[in-house]
């Protein structure tokens, strides 16, 4: 019979306050001038790495240990922040959707016959991230939708692309708007009225998070359903090579544009009676839209018009809002996760991160799920980022403001848990700028001392791990690992993840003597830290977590 109570740990005490620090997109790599980590002085996450050698080990944070479909795929926060809340390794929504789309299971669903309903007189629109990335979508899975869709009655279809160059090479978006006018090429032949209808870049238009900034997907709104928008052309190709050409432009910021047609009219404005898919997979990135494009009541902005449309998520993107109400297929059932585990045994959790990923020690650690499992256990803190600027130019972001909560909330010792992400690594990483991220790194590296001297007032134990890697390389590589350099010869940055492992390392006064990692999981991913967490809390993990990291020999 399931319960939640946790039995005891045989050797370790409970109540101690730790403190468990995800540092964002820092992961492990070789020394050289593109590890801005190396680079960067950061003399706590040093002294971490050259302390006690059985305190700090190295964890798998990409492809199959973290539930995506190959180890090719580098990680990401998503996967990355539930494989540490929830403990398990969950097939992820990339994986779920290739499934979905190689059986053909898509289109038994009761998400797509919805949709469907709309094919005979109606539009479908297909909204989303148009790249090979494999984190929020992926370019083949969209290519296949739109074969199926075809192939069961979709008439009309308009896709409405959002360029990336944030997890793929900034400048890759032409080639990938070029391949797929290349596939509704095909289709027009076969008769089906296929366009692209608009566009832009991910950051400027449409994929903003945790209501950081609602502007983003009003001129999102706008371009797709309003078929209005500052850039006009009659041909994708053309408009994401011209938008690029405005200076201190990038994939990732391209200002919205609309496709129109000989008159000058938009080719695809979402009305009333039309089909609309937003194809990404993971949910971040895709609540806010969702809301806009489900919700009757809504006053984030003025939407002018509300089409009445079926819409359906690729995934569901949020179990506990059930938004999208409707979605081609269904999301990994993460239950149980540790947080929840834990307040059921009476460990009072604190969490904290600035906006852009306030979201992720919460949302993702806790299986995808928003809002607190107990109010009365918990409290969650958001620190507002700064919004509408590029992180190169303020890259030591809010980690002082989240450091200094989190030291609050471990002197106050009203927590036993005291949870943070620290997003500098990841976010001044993914701008490209070399020179900010050393900066950013400097920054985080400050934020963690200033959590462990609060630690040590306090007699507590400290946790610090990353999700996975970004900051650490920031040039493309080849398979020798050698840099790529371009046609005029500079070096390609790599604003995207890496598939390198991060570190993970345990101390603190509270830390009972004889506790070390074990050598024998020396494959170990981000989803044992959970069951290694549980354990310095006192408690043995439940059975079917991946298993510690640590164990106790006696002195
Ligand atoms: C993003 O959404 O910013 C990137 O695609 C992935 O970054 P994250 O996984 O670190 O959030
Ligand atoms: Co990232």
């Amino acid at each position: 019979e399931f319960s939640w109570k946790l039995k005891d740990h045989p050797k370790l005490p409970k109540g101690k306050t730790i403190a468990m620090v995800v540092l964002d997109g820092w992961g492990e790599a070789n020394p050289n001038k593109y590890n801005c980590i190396h680079v960067a002085e950061t003399p706590t996450m040093d002294s971490l790495k050259n302390g006690a050698p059985d305190k700090w080990r190295l964890v798998k944070a990409h492809g199959k240990a973290v539930g995506l479909p190959t180890d090719d795929d580098m990680g990401n926060s998503e996967v990355g922040h539930n494989a540490l809340g929830a403990g398990r390794i969950y097939a992820q929504g990339a994986q779920l959707v290739d499934i979905a789309l190689e059986t053909g299971k898509i289109y038994d669903g009761e998400g797509f016959k919805y949709i469907k309903e709309s094919f005979e007189t109606g539009t479908l629109h297909l909204i989303g991230l148009l790249s090979d990335g494999g984190v929020h979508s992926r370019l083949n899975q969209l290519q296949l939708l739109l074969k199926g869709a075809s192939e069961r009655g979709a008439k009309r279809i308009r896709v409405h692309i959002l360029t990336d160059g944030r997890d793929v090479l900034d400048g890759s978006s032409v080639g990938f708007v070029e391949t797929l006018e290349n596939d509704l090429a095909k289709l027009r032949e076969k008769g089906v009225d296929a366009q692209v209808a608009s566009g832009g870049g991910r950051m400027y238009v449409t994929m903003d998070r945790y209501e950081n900034d609602w502007d983003v997907v009003k001129r999102g709104w706008d371009a797709q359903v309003l078929g209005e928008a500052p850039h006009k052309f009659k041909n994708p190709v053309e408009a994401v090579k011209k938008l690029r050409e405005i200076p201190n432009t990038n994939d990732q910021y391209l200002p919205p544009f609309v496709i129109v047609d000989e008159n000058g009219k938009a080719v695809g404005p979402i009305v009333d009676g039309d089909a609309v898919v937003t194809f990404n997979f993971r949910a971040d990135r895709m609540v806010m839209i969702a809301k806009a494009l489900e919700y009757e009541n809504f006053d984030k902005f003025d939407r002018v018009r509300f089409p009445k449309i079926r819409y359906a998520g690729m995934l569901q993107y949020d179990g506990e809002l059930k938004l999208p109400s409707r979605y081609l297929v269904s999301p990994p059932e993460i239950e149980r996760t540790s947080g929840e585990y834990l307040v059921h045994n009476g460990v009072r959790t604190f969490a904290c991160s600035e906006t852009v990923k306030f979201g992720h020690v919460t949302f993702f650690w806790n299986g995808n799920r928003s809002g607190y499992f107990n109010p009365q256990m918990e409290e969650y803190v958001e620190i507002p980022s700064d919004s509408g600027i590029t992180f190169n130019v303020q890259p030591k972001m809010k980690a002082l403001e989240i450091a200094e909560k989190a030291r609050d909330a471990i002197l106050s010792r009203k927590f036993d848990q005291v949870r943070v992400n620290l997003p500098n690594g990841d976010m001044v990483g993914h701008t490209g700028d070399i020179e900010a991220t050393v900066v950013a790194c400097k920054a985080a590296d400050e934020a963690v001392k200033m959590i462990l001297d609060a630690i040590e007032q306090v007699g507590g134990i400290y946790v610090v791990t990353a999700d996975h890697g970004n900051a650490e390389d920031m040039v493309k590589r080849n398979k020798k690992g050698e840099p790529l350099l371009d046609k005029n010869g500079n070096i390609q940055i790599l604003t995207s993840h890496t598939l390198e492992p991060v570190p993970i390392a345990i101390g603190g006064p509270g830390l009972a003597p004889g506790v070390r990692f074990r050598k024998d999981v020396p494959n170990g991913g981000l989803a044992n830290v959970a069951a290694t967490v549980i354990n310095l809390h006192g408690f043995e993990a439940p059975s079917d977590y991946e298993t510690t990291l640590i164990e106790v020999v006696d002195n």
